[in-house]
C-alpha cells in the first residue's frame, strides 16, 4: 500500500524558471507530512551556532559546484581525481554540514532530496544566519554523476574583471549578478594585522606575481552577508586582485558605487543566488538522486 508523502518544497518544473510549490511523492512507509525545508534549517542552524564562519563555507561551496559542470554536487563526490581533489578546491569547507542534512532528510524520506538542491538549501540558510536576508530557492535538481578535476575551470584570483564578466555570462549571470555574488566578506577582524598586510603585499593589483595566496587563517570567513565588503573596496581595502579592480573597474564601479551606499543589498544578492542555483541544471531523468553526498549510487542489480 502507498501513502502520500508531502514535502513542502519548491521544484523545478522542467523549465528552470517555472517551479510549484507542492512536490507530492508516493511513498511506501508511513503516512508523514515533512517538511524537508525545515529538516536542513534546523541542522544548519547547529552548526551555525557552533561555527559562525559557515555562510561563507556554504557561499563558496556552491559556487564551486555551480561552476562547474552546473548545480549538480559533483564537487561532493570522493574520489582520487574527483573535484574537490583540484586546487581551488582543496580550501573548500562545509562537506559535514551537507552530509548530516542528508542524513537527516534521508532519514524521513530516502531518495527524494538531491544532494544539489541540499547545497542550495543549506546556502540559503547560512546566508539568512548570517545576516543576509532569506531568499526562497527553488528546488527538483538531480545530482550529478561524473566528478573530474580536470573539469574544474574556476576563475583565477588575478582574472580581469572583463575576463570574469565573461566566465559569468557563460553560467547564465550577467555583471551586475557578479558584482553582488563577490561579496567576500572583509577581514576578520581578529586577524593579525601584519598577515592582512602581508597578504596585501601579496595580492596587490596588477602583481605580477603569482597571487593564488593560500588563505589558510581564513581571512575572508568571518562574513555578515551585508554590503560592508563594498564599502571597504571602494576604500581600496580588497585583499584579492579581483576585489580591488571590482571597485576601480569602469565596467564594475558604479554597482560597487551603488551597493556601497545602497540599502537592497540582501534583495539583490538573494537574486543572484537564486540565478546561480539555476545554472546548467540537471532535471527529470537525468542524473540521480544520491543515497549518500560522497558516491554515485551503485547500480541496482
Ligand atoms: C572571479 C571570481 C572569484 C574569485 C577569483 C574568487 C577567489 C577566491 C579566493 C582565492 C578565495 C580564498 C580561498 C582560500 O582560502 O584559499 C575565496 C574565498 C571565498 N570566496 Fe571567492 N572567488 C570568486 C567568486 C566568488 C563568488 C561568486 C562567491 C559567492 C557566491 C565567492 C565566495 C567566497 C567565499 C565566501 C570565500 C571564503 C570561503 C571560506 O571562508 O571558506 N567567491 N575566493
Amino acid at each position: 500500500m502507498s501513502h502520500i508523502f508531502t514535502i513542502t518544497v519548491r521544484t523545478f518544473d522542467g523549465d528552470q524558471n517555472q517551479y510549484r510549490a507542492n512536490y507530492t511523492h508516493l511513498h511506501r512507509s508511513l503516512k508523514l507530512n515533512t517538511d524537508v525545508e525545515a529538516i536542513v534549517g534546523g541542522v544548519v542552524k547547529a552548526w551555525y551556532k557552533r561555527d559562525p564562519t559557515i555562510p561563507a563555507a556554504l557561499l563558496r561551496m556552491q559556487f564551486h559546484d555551480c561552476f562547474v559542470n552546473g548545480c549538480d554536487a559533483s564537487i561532493l563526490l570522493d574520489g582520487s581525481n574527483s573535484e574537490k581533489t583540484a586546487v581551488p578546491n582543496l580550501s573548500v569547507r562545509g562537506y559535514e554540514i551537507i552530509d548530516s542534512a542528508k542524513s537527516a532528510v534521508e532519514a524521513i524520506c530516502p531518495g527524494v532530496v538531491s544532494c544539489a538542491d541540499i547545497i542550495v538549501m543549506a546556502t540559503r540558510d547560512a546566508v539568512a544566519l548570517g545576516g543576509g536576508g532569506r531568499y526562497i530557492v527553488q528546488t527538483g535538481r538531480r545530482d550529478g554523476t561524473i566528478s573530474l578535476a580536470k573539469n574544474v575551470d574556476l576563475p583565477s584570483p588575478s582574472i580581469s574583471v572583463a575576463d570574469s564578466i565573461k566566465a559569468f555570462a557563460r553560467k547564465g549571470l550577467n555583471a551586475t549578478d557578479m558584482v553582488y555574488l563577490l561579496e567576500h566578506g572583509k577581514p576578520d577582524p581578529t586577524m593579525d594585522s601584519s598577515l592582512l598586510a602581508a597578504l596585501r603585499q601579496r595580492c596587490p593589483r596588477n602583481s605580477s606575481v603569482d597571487s593564488t595566496v593560500n588563505l589558510d587563517q581564513n581571512p575572508l570567513s568571518s562574513m555578515t552577508v551585508d554590503n560592508s565588503y563594498y564599502r571597504q573596496i571602494v576604500r581600496n581595502r580588497g585583499i584579492l586582485k579581483i576585489d580591488e579592480d571590482l571597485a576601480l573597474d569602469p565596467l564594475s564601479k558604479p554597482t560597487v558605487g551603488a551597493i556601497a551606499n545602497g540599502f537592497d543589498f540582501s534583495t539583490r544578492f538573494g537574486q543572484a543566488m537564486i540565478k546561480l542555483g539555476t545554472a546548467d541544471v540537471l532535471t527529470g531523468k537525468q542524473g540521480q538522486i544520491r543515497s549518500y553526498c560522497r558516491a554515485i549510487n551503485k547500480p541496482s542489480k
